[in-house]
């Protein structure tokens, strides 16, 4: 076993200082997902994509197609950013990952192994999901939702309440106010954030994130996106995050890949998309430009 596999870090007694950092109004200590991305990101050698799309394609029924022979790779440790507008692909893309859906033609390899050859459980605990409108278990307490995952990884209760706390802290919330609520007794914006927290409960090297700060205000929105932006860093994470919103899209993607009908019409990174003279992509950088415009 390799100096730096999490065996190794406990059996050395090495100890990574814990960080503190701001989420919300509250600090916090991030130790615990720090010991695990860097054993992560230290054992990691493969340099292969951890998701990558060949040539898939996606119809229902014999319908048109819905993903229309779409390639695309997502490397380690990157956030890969699918921009589009309403209806042209982006959640059918990210349900082809975790097998939520398979392809009519063409497949979709994670971690080396295409996704129909996967055990579709294992699949998804391997990557955390996060929904549109952040889709939590009504008849579960904020807890029970956090804790899911990893009380199926057969995680002793201790743990998972150990667990809970340090993730509900992480997305600004407070553990003792919360944890024992339900999903209705929330705002939509705290139903987001316990939406990330269960993503992450697990520690899996994937997220998946459909527009997971669409429904909140501005300023929290804001203020999230922004605190995800160092979040991911740190963590270390491969992240695929859908979002219409190309602020959105230019802060947090290390790549952004523009859809439409079912396609990828051009994957640059932010600084390129910024100055790209694709009419789609200019459309959107435009959109920047008109917000501030007030009507007379
Ligand atoms: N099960 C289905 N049967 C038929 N058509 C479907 C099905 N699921 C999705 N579609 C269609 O496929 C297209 C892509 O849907 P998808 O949900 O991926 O869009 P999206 O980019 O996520 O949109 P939004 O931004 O509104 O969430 C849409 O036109 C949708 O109506
Ligand atoms: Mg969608």
């Amino acid at each position: 076993m390799g100096r730096n596999s999490p065996r190794s870090h406990r059996e050395h007694g090495e100890k990574l200082k814990p960080v503190h950092y701001r989420i919300a109004q509250t600090h916090i200590s991030l130790q615990p997902f720090l010991v695990d991305s860097r054993d992560l990101m230290n054992t990691a050698k493969d340099h292969s994509p951890l998701v990558e799309f060949r040539d898939v394609s996606f119809a229902v029924n014999g319908g048109p197609p819905i993903i229309d022979r779409l390639s695309l790779a997502v490397e380690r440790g990157e956030t890969m950013v699918l921009l589009g507008e309403s209806g042209c692909g982006k959640t059918t893309t990210l349900r082809l990952v975790n097998r939520l859906l398979t392809p009519t033609s063409g497949e979709v390899v994670v971690e080396g192994k295409a996704s129909t050859a996967w055990d579709p459980i294992q699949l998804r605990r391997r990557t955390g999901y996060v929904i549109q409108e952040a889709g939590l278990f009504p008849h579960f307490t904020v807890a029970e939702n956090v804790g899911l995952v990893p009380g199926l990884e057969g995680w002793d209760e201790a743990r998972i309440s150990a667990r809970v706390t340090e993730l509900l802290l992480l997305v600004g919330l407070d553990a003792d106010k919360f944890s024992q609520r339900y999903p209705r007794e929330l705002s939509g914006g705290q139903r987001q954030r316990v939406g990330v927290a269960r993503a992450l409960a697990a520690d899996p090297p994937l997220l998946l994130m459909d527009e997971p700060f669409g429904a909140l205000d501005p300023l929290t929105r804001a203020s999230l996106q922004k605190e995800f932006a160092e979040l991911k860093s740190r963590l270390g994470k491969t992240v695929i995050f859908v979002t219409h919103d190309v602020r959105e899209a230019l802060l947090l993607g290390s790549r952004i890949a523009l859809m439409a009908a079912g396609r990828i019409v051009l994957l640059r990174t932010p600084q390129e998309f910024a100055t790209s003279d694709n009419k789609l992509a200019r459309a959107y950088l435009e959109t920047l430009r008109s917000e501030f415009v007030i009507a007379p």
